[in-house]
């Protein structure tokens, strides 16, 4: 199941910490190999040597340690490794990461890497359901970590309730399903995002508002299914997601570019607020005043619909979904729109300005297909996002 599959397990601290060495042994069992890496707190509650001698291999505890950084850097050895496992994840270690620490190794390693992470966290139920531990989960989730656990039951420290760390074979199963087992495994998504710039000069350029961040939490969905995602974006305020392919573009004419070469794929989500126009006349010189007060005429071409070009066009994707940014008759236009691009399915939302929606976190949608049209509750992008996701692996099934 995990066959040359190379595992950074980062031991935090806990009473929990003695699952990890259960852990590395299902590892390796199902194949894969271990990295360990101990907190210091870990090391209070698993010694080194038992965690390195069930490894088969050398045990990191120290950023500052000159000798391992001599035997690999400490980006090199977060980067070494197919996936990343915190477990047990403590509240600290989980604080830590919601808020981009880097002071130790272990937090260091999870800051530096650009795989993706998957953590089991364990703690009491009081520290878990802690609204500052609820929030930082929150921002990982947001961030792409994923999670497994904890269960709910009878504590260590007596207490019962959430909070118990998901048992080592829970845990190599939500390694399994991170490293490619789930409902998407196998199969190429494109997902274009962001706003294009189109350029007037070289230092003037033609945009809108887009932030990005529905199509990035697309892409991530995507991704947390088991897609191999190719992420075309435009330049977004939004951080790309990890763990997909990023490809990063100016201009419509680019995106269409990008496009083509990301085909053939299984599927192709067009979130991109693209331009429709290009400045025909954009001059390769900054444009100056001349003094005369006449003010420059722009002139535009249309750009390439990227959309009706994927869904019309050879090799076409068996599923085609796009994207409609309306500010009045939100359906109806939509719907037409749906017909006139030729896509299976059109996501339309309304992005007048009082709705937020366009740069906000949250998002109303109606799901538009040839089966009629579906309204969606407003909700954060990153549900919306899920949801699709999850259409889009019941299509592709
Ligand atoms: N789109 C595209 N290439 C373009 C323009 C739009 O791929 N040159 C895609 C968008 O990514 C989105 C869908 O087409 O998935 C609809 O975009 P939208 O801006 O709502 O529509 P427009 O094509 O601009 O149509 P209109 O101007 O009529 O609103």
């Amino acid at each position: 199941m995990l066959h040359g599959k190379r595992i950074l397990l980062i031991v935090g601290g806990g009473i929990a910490a003695y699952k990890s060495l259960e852990l590395i042994r299902l590892v390796q069992k199902a194949g894969g190999t271990v990295t360990p890496v101990l907190t210091r707190a870990g090391a209070e509650f698993v010694t080194p040597l038992s965690v390195s001698a069930l490894a088969g291999a050398k045990v990191y505890t120290d950023l500052f340690d000159l000798t391992d950084e001599a035997e690999m850097g400490h980006i090199q050895l977060s980067r070494a490794a197919d996936l990343l496992v915190v477990a047990p994840a403590t509240a600290d270690l989980m604080a830590k990461m919601a808020g981009g620490r880097a002071d130790d190794l272990a937090s260091t390693l999870l800051l530096a890497t650009d795989k993706r992470v998957l953590v089991a966290p364990a703690m009491n139920v009081r520290m878990w359901t802690h609204p500052a531990t609820q929030r930082n989960l929150a921002v990982l989730r947001d961030d792409g970590v994923l999670t497994v656990g904890p269960n709910e039951g009878d504590m260590a420290c007596g207490e019962y309730g959430p909070g118990r760390m998901a048992e080592p074979a829970e845990i190599v199963a939500a390694i399994a399903a991170a490293l490619g087992g789930g409902p998407l495994a196998g199969k190429h998504v494109i997902v274009t995002s962001g706003p294009t710039h189109e350029p007037i000069d070289p230092v003037r350029y033609i945009a809108n508002r887009s932030s990005g961040a529905q199509g990035t939490a697309i892409a991530a969905a995507l991704r947390d299914l088991g897609a191999r995602v190719t992420f075309v974006t435009g330049p977004a305020v939004m951080p790309a997601p990890s763990g997909v392919t990023v490809v990063a573009v100016q201009t419509a004419h680019d995106m269409a570019t990008a496009v083509a070469v990301a085909l053939p794929a299984d599927a192709a989500v067009m979130a991109a607020a693209v331009a429709d126009w290009r400045v025909a006349n954009a001059t390769g010189q900054k444009m100056k005043k001349d003094g005369s007060g006449k003010a420059p005429v722009l002139e535009f071409a249309e750009n390439p619909d990227i959309l009706v070009t994927v869904s019309k066009g050879p090799g076409r994707p068996r599923l085609v979904v796009g994207f409609a940014a309306e500010t009045d008759d939100v359906v109806a236009h939509a719907t037409a729109k749906r017909l006139r691009k030729g896509c299976d399915w059109i996501v339309a939302n309304d992005v007048s300005a009082d709705t937020g929606i366009m740069g906000g976190t949250e998002n109303a949608v109606t799901l538009i297909s040839d089966a009629g049209s579906e309204v969606w509750p407003r909700m954060s992008k990153t549900e919306v996002a899920r949801r699709l996701a999850a259409r889009i692996a019941g299509a592709l099934a």
